[in-house]
């Protein structure tokens, strides 16, 4: 017999011992998942190529795809990126069952090369690192910080920042007929409280020099935060390709002469300034943190606290551009409560204003923040109806068509419908405790990962938007209504296209 001979001989052997291993292997996973009937496989896109799997099938922009994967293959899916393997899920029930109910092993976070190892020294700080002792300790330190009590205190000076924000976005818009992207003062509002808090300074101006510096820091982290400059991390043969493309001495550049010292200075100067801050009450109450752990702690709360609030309204600004009815409806609720009051509502009164909230909340929904929220990755292998989640994979919430999920929101899921939260006021930061079925929208993430800051990004977003409803009309520049159907992929965050409007005096 010859070789060949030899193999077709011996081919049904080979094909009865596989069969027989891959039924022993469902035997085995059958009984070591024994709560399960059976053991179904979580769904792969079919459009795949070898080695890079479905990295450069996602296009410009990969929540988009992920949607339609998802419509296609159902609630839960399995793609490679490369040597690794992500599974989104799109369905609140499941996400929760997921990062809730097995919290325990799953809210690690990947250690990639640019935001683990080098932007967080080895997983320091709070947004990238495990959930260890150090990791508690400093969330606990920032929660503190924020906590509702702390917010009140820092009521006027919100206040105030919301005034200034509308005063400015009147007058540019006054002084130009094409209108304005109020981008970058949306982002000055919002940095000025986590700057006042975490630092006890405030900046007067889009053009001062130091905000400048800590926005560009802010951009630039979240740009390089994306996969074009983590490949190596993905698909290993990129090392060499990085070495010579010198993306790794682009981090470090950015690391050394931005990140580090901009916070630097910062941290160095919170010491001698007047009134309380963060920098003082970790020092004062023996944290004991390294020169590299607060760095990495004030880049985080810094970074997750501005271009998240910031992206929020310049989103709600184009949707309420589109629809000037709601705008009106908004207009009378606030005019109504001022007529009773003589003055804005607080947030404490913010359940006397049920449509306003109903549509602030709407909005959020309907123009999620972030495309994935921020990655958790599975420690261990996870069985949830039925699928296994396996170790070592990352796991990412799909929060655009999460966000449109029919079962979760039947009434037009695909509409901006801004009544539909009408009988679900409370605030998202108390409805994120509550159980899933309660929850109004998942922008905030889950379990023990769940963003620190809701109330802190609800008394700041409520506070300058009934700021600028109560003063302004929004409507479109001279090219046009914003376009919201489509999106700039900002990294973490989902961002509006640039877009111009004008905010006029509605009193007039
Ligand atoms: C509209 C506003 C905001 C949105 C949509 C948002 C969303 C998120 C999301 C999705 C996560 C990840 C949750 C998870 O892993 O499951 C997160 C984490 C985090 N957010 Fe926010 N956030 C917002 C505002 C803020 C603000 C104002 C701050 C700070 C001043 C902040 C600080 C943080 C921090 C430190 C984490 C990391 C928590 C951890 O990993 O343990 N966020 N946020």
């Amino acid at each position: 017999m010859n070789k060949v001979e030899q193999g077709k001989a011996l081919a049904p052997v080979a094909v009865g011992t596989a069969a027989a291993l891959y039924l022993s292997y469902k035997i085995f996973q059958s009984l070591l998942y024994k709560n399960n009937e059976y053991i179904k496989e979580i769904p792969v896109p079919s459009s795949a190529y070898p080695y890079v799997g479905h990295m450069f099938s996602l296009g410009d922009m990969p929540a988009e795809k992920v949607s339609q994967w998802h419509k296609e293959l159902g609630p839960i899916i399995k793609f490679r990126m490369g040597v690794q393997t992500w599974v989104s899920i799109d369905s609140p029930e499941l996400a929760h069952k997921v990062m809730v109910t097995n919290g325990s092993k799953t809210s690690h976070r990947n250690e990639n090369e640019f935001m683990f190892h080098m932007y967080s020294f080895g997983g320091k700080g709070i947004v990238n690192s495990h959930p260890d002792a150090a990791w508690k300790k400093a969330r606990a330190a920032v929660a503190a910080a924020i906590a509702p009590s702390e917010i009140e205190l820092y009521m006027t000076s919100i206040q105030n920042q919301a005034k200034k924000l509308v005063d400015t976005l009147m007058d540019t818009s006054d002084k130009t007929k094409a209108g304005i992207f109020p981008f970058k003062d949306l982002q000055l509002y919002v940095m000025n409280t986590v700057t006042l808090i975490a630092f006890g300074r405030t900046f007067p101006s889009r053009d001062d020099r130091t905000f400048i510096e800590i926005s560009e820091t802010v951009d630039e982290g979240f740009k390089l935060s994306g996969v074009d400059y983590d490949m190596a991390n993905y698909l290993p043969v990129f090392t060499i390709y990085d070495y010579f493309k010198g993306v790794r001495k682009i981090l470090c550049q950015y690391l050394i002469e931005k990140r580090n010292p901009v916070y630097g200075s910062l941290i160095k100067e919170a010491h001698y300034t007047d009134g309380p801050n963060l920098v003082k009450y970790l020092d004062n109450h023996g944290y004991g943190l390294s020169e590299e752990e607060t760095m990495v702690i004030f880049s985080d709360l810094t970074g997750a606290g501005t271009d998240t609030n910031s992206v929020y309204l310049c989103w709600t600004i184009a949707i309420m551009c589109h629809h000037p009815e709601v705008q009106k409806k908004i207009a009378a609720e606030i005019d109504d409560f001022i007529e009773r009051n003589d003055r804005l509502p607080l947030f404490s009164e913010r359940l006397q204003l049920p449509f306003c909230i109903s549509a602030m909340k709407e909005c959020m929904r309907f123009k999620p923040v972030t495309a994935f929220g921020i990655p958790h990755l599975a420690i261990d292998d996870i069985e949830v109806d039925g699928y296994i989640i396996p170790k070592g994979a990352t796991i990412i919430p799909n929060m655009m068509s999460m966000h449109k999920n029919s079962e979760f929101y039947p009434d037009r899921p695909d509409e901006f419908v801004p009544e539909r939260f009408m009988n679900a006021l409370e605030t998202s930061s108390a409805a994120s405790k509550g159980k899933v079925e309660n929850r109004d929208h998942f922008n905030f993430g889950w379990g023990r990962r769940i963003c620190p800051a809701i109330h802190m990004a609800e008394v700041e977003t409520f506070i300058g938007f009934i700021e600028l409803m109560s003063r302004c009309f929004i409507e479109p520049g001279e090219d046009g209504m914003p376009n919201i159907n489509k999106a700039d992929n900002g990294g973490i965050a989902i961002l509006p296209l640039p877009y111009k409007v004008k905010f006029t005096n509605r009193k007039n």
